[in-house]
């Protein structure tokens, strides 16, 4: 299992310090979470966020590009990210913007909100690295965990499973200590986690925890 850092709820005053910190604390890549105040209803950073981080980084960084037509943006990102994210939702063209992130031979992810059926997802599963399975609504960090996206975690399982794919099952939105253990019984490999993390006083204590160690 491995555990991405979602940076949102980080103290940006500190930036530079809070990802030596949470990199020295174990995490096993970045999550940047990317909004552009359309597809969701907050905005966050780019470009110039990654490009100050991506000298500091030990461990890979996730584009997590909450942003409408995902196509427009995502050659921005695939330079300095070592995989990209974007959203089912937000295009028509799913197939393309796999295709760009694959050709540049990045780590191509799909996200899939709350309210999106993992049926959506089938056609994609031989082209995928990771299909992230958002528990909260996305645009904010600190949410509550939805409940239902275990449900929808254990069902994708299954899907991957049946196609023979190898893509690997993201969970991104309210993932704590009170809820790892489930989502990893539940089939999750990779939990991106926030404020659980930066709220917390030792984030290398909350990292082992979450590992269940
Ligand atoms: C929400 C983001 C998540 C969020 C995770 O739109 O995609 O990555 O920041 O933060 P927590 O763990 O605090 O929910
Ligand atoms: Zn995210």
């Amino acid at each position: 299992m491995k555990i991405a850092a979602s940076i949102l709820n980080c103290d940006f005053l500190r930036l530079g310090e809070e990802i030596s910190r949470v990199q020295k604390a174990g995490i096993d890549a970045i999550h940047l979470d990317v909004m552009d105040g359309h597809f969701v209803p907050n905005l966050s950073f780019g470009v110039p966020i990654l490009k100050a981080i991506r000298p500091k980084l030990t461990v890979p960084v996730m584009s997590h590009l909450m942003v409408n037509t995902p196509e427009k943006i995502i050659d921005k990102f695939i330079l300095d990210s070592d995989g990209v994210i974007f959203h089912i939702e937000a295009t028509d063209k799913v197939q393309e913007c796999l295709d760009m992130i694959n050709k540049a031979n990045k780590l191509a992810g799909i996200a899939l909100n709350p309210d999106t059926p993992v049926s959506q997802i089938h056609p994609y599963l031989n082209n995928v690295y990771e299909v992230l399975i958002m528990s909260v609504h996305p645009g904010f960090g600190g949410q509550a965990f939805i409940p239902e996206s275990v449900d929808k975690i254990k069902k994708l399982k299954e899907m991957i499973r049946r196609a023979e794919s190898k893509a690997l099952i993201g969970v991104d939105g309210g993932v704590g200590l009170n809820n790892a253990e489930n989502l990893i019984q539940a089939g999750a490999d990779i939990l991106a986690v926030g404020s659980s993390i930066f709220k917390s006083k030792d984030y290398a204590d909350t990292i082992k925890k979450l590992r269940g160690l």
